[in-house]
């Protein structure tokens, strides 16, 4: 029996020390200590000796019991001690998702700063406009040739009082033009951003809804250098010293003279690529001096006050400053694509 005995303390001893997981231990304790384990089992042999050999017996198997209720202790507390060790308390923790600015509200931001520091006010109007605003009002009357370069949104007001053809979405937030005219005593300068409508195909490069920064001054003393002067100094805030820009002659109905206004490509410097359809420039800000007929219309005195306009392709400035080639990217939801901005 005391051999026995000892084999078996000696066995979960070694058992113990070999061990290398909680659970493992847990497993011996159970095996030796557990109702049904091997301690026990000698405790029952046990009591069926008698006299001496029954006393060292008890004696022996107290003292095995003891052994491996100890050692189990001692190997267990070097795992709980592991265990602090191995939290690591430098680790970063996990962070909320944040959402992010989609990118073209960060340029938005960023055009609307640059202006601002140039004393311009920002305004907003409507996107249902009238006929009046969105062209009369701007010089295009109703049988001009150039309206056919804006494909427009009509809306169907059958069944109301109003006359088909009077109510649009706006194709241009040059129409703000004409309802601060009437509305605000010059000099001033206005900056409107907004959303705009076309009957366009989409594409690539062009959707049926689009943004433009539409931005115009009226004061006195204005010539075209103030106009050639800001378009600069913008372009320059915006893409750095070293953007380069040339201007054409254009015409619109609102603008006299009107000018185009390029910007070498920055994506490829100017070599051509896809980007610039290989011309190495991208029309980027269509400007003029205002048309005297606008200040007419809204009763300001064209021969007291003159002024300039211009319009920012908000995605056209988005697109060249990420280098994004479909304008689509920026009308889907999809938030993996936003994220890397
Ligand atoms: N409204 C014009 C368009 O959408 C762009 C434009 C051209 C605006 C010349 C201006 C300007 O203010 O002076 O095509």
């Amino acid at each position: 029996m005391r051999e026995k005995i000892l084999n078996i303390k000696n066995e979960a001893l070694a058992q113990i020390m070999a061990v290398e997981s909680e659970r493992e231990l847990a497993q011996i304790k159970q095996e030796y200590l557990g109702r049904k384990g091997k301690i026990n089992e000698l405790f029952k042999e046990m009591v069926k000796l008698a006299g001496e050999e029954k006393k060292e017996a008890g004696r022996l198997v107290n003292e095995a019991k003891q052994a491996i209720e100890q050692a189990l202790m001692s190997v267990g507390k070097n795992f709980n001690q592991n265990e602090d060790e191995w939290f690591d308390v430098t680790l970063p923790g996990k962070l909320p998702r944040i959402g992010n600015l989609h990118p073209q509200t960060k340029v938005l931001e960023e055009i609307i700063d640059i202006f601002r520091y140039l004393g311009y006010k920002i305004a907003d109007g409507p996107e249902v406009e009238t006929d009046y605003y969105n062209f009369e009002a701007l010089n295009f009357p109703k049988d001009h040739p150039a309206r056919d370069t804006q494909q427009t949104l009509v809306l169907d007001n059958s069944g109301t009082k109003s006359v088909l053809g009077e109510l649009l979405l706006r194709t241009q937030t040059s129409a703000m033009q004409g309802r601060v005219m009437e509305k605000m005593k010059p000099p001033f300068r206005v900056l409107v951003p907004g959303k705009c409508f076309r009957r366009d195909e989409v594409d690539a490069s062009h959707g049926f809804e689009f943004w433009q920064v539409e931005g115009f001054v009226v004061d006195n003393n204005i010539r075209m250098t103030d106009l050639f002067g800001t378009i600069e100094f913008v372009l320059k805030s915006l893409f750095g010293e070293k953007a380069k820009i040339r201007f054409a002659t254009t015409n619109f109905p609102f603008v006299e003279p009107g000018v185009d206004t390029y910007l070498q490509c920055t994506v490829c410097g100017g070599k051509g690529c896809a980007f610039c359809k290989k011309t190495g420039w991208s029309e980027i800000m269509p400007a003029g001096m205002i048309h005297p007929n606008l200040l007419k219309f809204a009763g300001i005195d064209s021969r007291v006050w003159g002024g300039f306009a211009f319009a920012i392709g908000l995605s056209r400035v988005v697109t060249l400053r990420y280098k994004i080639d479909d304008l689509r990217v920026l009308t889907t939801p999809n938030v993996k694509i936003l994220r890397q901005f």
